[in-house]
């Protein structure tokens, strides 16, 4: 039997927005792409496709951006919009749930405009259906009256650039997904670009951060901007209370550690996956769903929000049988793995360890 673990435990680490970041996210947002740290060909592309579709007097075509939570997905949507010199308006998948919500919105948009449908994998199937005619060929239908006197009349909207987030792109229909003219991924930041992000957040927070202590953060970071930047207000509370309010290698480390991010730059949370996947699954192969039960987390958000890294990093590997743990994770864990003795592809056979 597997017992559950229920201790809370603090997600100062976890790349998901959490309600602390709503104020500062905002503050600290680029608003152009000349703030905008990374992703290079992201950008690059981006950057053509909007002045392709200016000098031509058009709508840009769809932008879908998918990639893991706290990489800047929201935050390139509100810069295309404006450079495109349009508005915004936001809304996200489980926002989103009824046809005439969808209408309201989409016959309010001015020409050109930009829509925002974050965590679009999560609309409901008949929102999405309505959604295929807009995107298509900007047109929607209404239903006047009830009953036998219903009719449907065909609305033309304006042009309109739909961009659409998310953190799963496998969790997208095909219908949906083939209705976008730009498909961009965000990827982890190397921690160059997380130390360029933490100066600009250190100025226009107005915290002092030396190199060392930069460096500290950003290597610590998990590639995410809003994690360096979440560790980065934490670091200024202690260097305040703790120190003289600078933060160098010493209170950047301090920090680090209070808050229960190790070395590497993985937390409880990370941790307890591994350790799970390891001494409770005999490394694997194993579902989310056993796995977010063992450690009491929704499987949803360890394949979305956690999993990512831990891939990226080279500490567990998906399979079509489920997540397998890899050698560097036996490795943290001080346990070795043991060769399997029966031959591979029987039934219920999995590597099984001994510990040293
Ligand atoms: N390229 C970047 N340069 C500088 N700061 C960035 C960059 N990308 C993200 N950030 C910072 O990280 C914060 C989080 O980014 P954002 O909200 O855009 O992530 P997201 O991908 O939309 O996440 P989610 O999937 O949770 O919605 C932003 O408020 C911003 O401060
Ligand atoms: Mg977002």
């Amino acid at each position: 039997m597997i017992e559950s673990t229920k201790q809370p435990i603090d997600k100062i680490n976890t790349p998901e927005k959490l309600e602390e970041d709503f104020l500062t996210d905002q503050s600290l947002r680029p608003s152009q792409f000349s703030d905008f740290v990374g992703q290079k060909e992201t950008v690059e592309n981006l950057k053509i496709y909007i002045q392709a579709a200016k000098q031509r007097g058009e709508a840009l075509d769809h932008v879908l951006l998918f990639g893991p939570p706290g990489l800047g997905k929201t935050t390139l949507a509100n810069i295309i919009a404006r450079e495109l010199g349009v508005n915004i308006k936001l809304s996200s998948g489980p926002v989103l749930d009824r046809a005439g919500d969808l209408a309201g919105i989409l016959t309010n948009l001015a020409e050109h405009d930009v829509f925002f449908i974050d965590e679009i994998h999560r609309l409901n199937s008949v929102v999405e259906e309505y959604l295929y005619s807009a995107m298509e060929d900007y047109t929607i239908d209404i239903m006047l009256d009830k009953g036998p006197s219903a009719r449907s009349i065909q609305l033309n909207l304006n042009p309109f650039t739909l961009v659409g987030a998310t953190t799963r792109l496998g969790n997208l229909t095909s219908p949906l997904r083939d209705r976008f003219g730009v498909v961009l991924r965000l990827d982890f930041y190397d921690e160059n670009e997380l130390l360029k992000i933490i100066r600009r957040s250190a100025s226009i927070l107005d915290v002092r951060i030396d190199e060392e202590g930069g460096h500290e953060i950003s290597r610590r970071s998990r590639g995410t901007p809003r994690v360096a930047n979440r560790i980065l207000r934490r670091a200024r509370d202690f260097a305040q209370v703790k120190s003289n309010g600078i933060i160098d290698i010493h209170m950047a480390k301090d920090s680090l550690d209070r808050l229960g991010i190790d070395e590497t730059g993985l937390d409880e949370m990370d941790r307890r996956i591994l350790d799970a996947l390891v001494n409770k699954f005999s490394g694997g192969p194993v579902g989310l769903d056993s796995l977010g039960v063992a450690i009491s987390e929704d499987a949803r958000t360890i394949g979305e929000v956690y999993e990512p890294y831990l891939i990226k990093e080279g500490f567990i590997q998906r399979t079509p049988r489920g997540r397998i743990a890899l050698e560097k994770t036996y490795l943290r864990l001080n346990v070795k793995p043991r060769v399997e003795k029966n031959p591979p592809g029987l039934a219920g056979n999995r590597p099984t360890l001994f510990e040293n």
